[in-house]
């Protein structure tokens, strides 16, 4: 007698089933969020990097993800951050081709900071944006005003983001994934919070998405046929005054047209709403133990009082606005947020989704998409407490607090 697997296994299985986006096929439909890793030397990957996404390729993951990686220098958020430049490129190939010997696909998140920068080695003294604002983010590192981005300075930056691009496919990665979240350069064109220009790039919705969608149509342009362009966006800043989800269906209406492979979907702006982007517990404590400047450290526990404070995690949730972006646009789509069990995986599959992005319980669990292909009912141990958000500014580089400590000496070693 032949057994016909309840409707949640079935809905599960689709997400083992290869997934084309652009110019090529992952494996499967489990795709690894950027989560920052810390694990950069001398502006390079280390052997920490390559180790930790090769084991995610290894235990089924179909392309993992890069945390964020710069375009320029003057993109960093940190000062560790690392940027992909032509001297960085062989230590790159290095970690592609570990995780394509594992099996997996592998994208590189690429960025640019604008005002969302604590680097004091920045090349201005004013980090610029879209528009001349006080800048809270800054005031760790002095840069308590921004400049107003003129539209040289945007063609320079749409230029990093191309040459960028290119050294990435050179790299041998897969994919690229423009961010367009968080409240980093691009969101904040997109964002009412940060954009207040009266020229072409501000005003309305329409205007805001100008400059994100001159730098995704130069990417496509100059690498669309070799590797994937997926943008993260934020379906909703998470606060009043931001980014709604009409701004973003319109957003990412426009990059469908402009011929985007596949979005990432997010939310929060880190300066404001920093826990819509993760929910649970506030990473605060934990980052106080590693912050050593005692004004940074002034400035977190003022954060940890507003905008970092413990907030209710809920499974799956940005599914809502997600929904709304799936019915209003058909480029291949990637939930996240929350996606904690087979069962979270197979409503995705269900909703129409392409793809699932994870992060936490990848963390946690680096084969948690093999225990799923053998058990449909398997649940993340991931508990949301956050304190991982704290450790990719340890010597060992990013890890689940649940797991054993990094090995300090892999992640002193250049990737080779
Ligand atoms: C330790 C850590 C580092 C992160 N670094 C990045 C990053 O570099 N770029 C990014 O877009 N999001 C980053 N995020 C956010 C994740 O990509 C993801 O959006 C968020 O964790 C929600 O997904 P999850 O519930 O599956 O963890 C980070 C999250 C964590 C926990
Ligand atoms: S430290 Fe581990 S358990 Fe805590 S949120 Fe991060 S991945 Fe989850």
């Amino acid at each position: 007698m032949s057994s016909i697997p309840p409707e949640p296994t079935m809905s599960l299985q689709q997400a083992f089933t290869p997934l084309r986006l652009g110019p090529v096929t992952l494996p499967n439909r489990f795709v690894k969020a950027g989560t920052y890793e810390g694990m950069n030397l001398n502006n390079g990957p280390t052997a920490a990097l390559v180790r930790h996404h090769a084991e995610l390729a290894d235990s089924g993951v179909g392309m993992t993800t890069l945390g964020y990686t710069a375009v320029h220098p003057d993109g960093r958020t940190f000062e560790q951050e690392t940027w992909i430049a032509p001297e960085n490129v062989t230590r790159f190939r290095v970690l592609t081709d570990a995780v394509h010997a594992a099996g997996g696909k592998v994208s590189l998140q690429l960025g640019h900071c604008g005002t969302m920068t604590r680097t004091p080695t920045r090349s201005v003294r004013k980090p610029g944006g879209p528009s001349k604002t006080l800048n809270l983010y800054g005031a760790m590192v002095g840069a308590l005003f921004t400049r107003e981005m003129t539209v040289a300075d945007m063609q320079a930056v749409t230029a990093q983001f191309v040459e960028s691009a290119r050294l990435a496919a050179e790299a041998g990665f897969d994919a690229i994934e423009l961010h367009m979240g968080h409240g980093y350069l691009l969101s904040q064109f997109l964002s009412p919070l940060a954009n207040r220009r009266t020229d072409a790039y501000g005003g309305s919705a329409a205007k805001r998405l100008r400059f994100p969608l001159e730098v995704t149509e130069r990417v496509l342009e100059a690498v669309g046929d070799r590797i994937a362009v997926l943008a993260k966006l934020n379906l909703r800043d998470g606060t009043r005054a931001g980014v709604d989800i009409a701004d973003s269906i319109m957003t990412a209406q426009a990059l469908e047209r402009a011929g985007l492979h596949g979005l990432v979907m997010t939310g929060g702006f880190s300066p404001y709403s920093p826990m819509y982007l993760f929910r649970g517990n506030s990473p605060v404590p934990s980052m106080l133990k590693t912050e050593q400047s005692g004004w940074n450290r002034f400035l977190l526990k003022l954060g940890a009082k507003t905008a970092f404070r413990d907030t209710p995690f809920e499974e799956m949730y940005f599914l809502k606005y997600a929904l709304e972006m799936r019915a209003a646009v058909g480029l291949p789509l990637g939930l996240l947020g929350g996606l904690r069990s087979g069962t979270n995986i197979a409503e995705a599959m269900r909703s129409g989704f392409d793809f699932v992005v994870l992060g936490r319980p990848l963390l946690s669990q680096p084969d948690f998409v093999n225990r799923l292909r053998q058990d449909p009912a398997a649940n993340s141990n991931c508990i949301n407490c956050n304190r991982c958000v704290a450790e990719f500014s340890t010597p060992g580089g990013v890890r689940c607090v649940l797991n054993a400590p990094n090995d300090p000496a892999l992640n002193a070693r250049p990737a080779a």
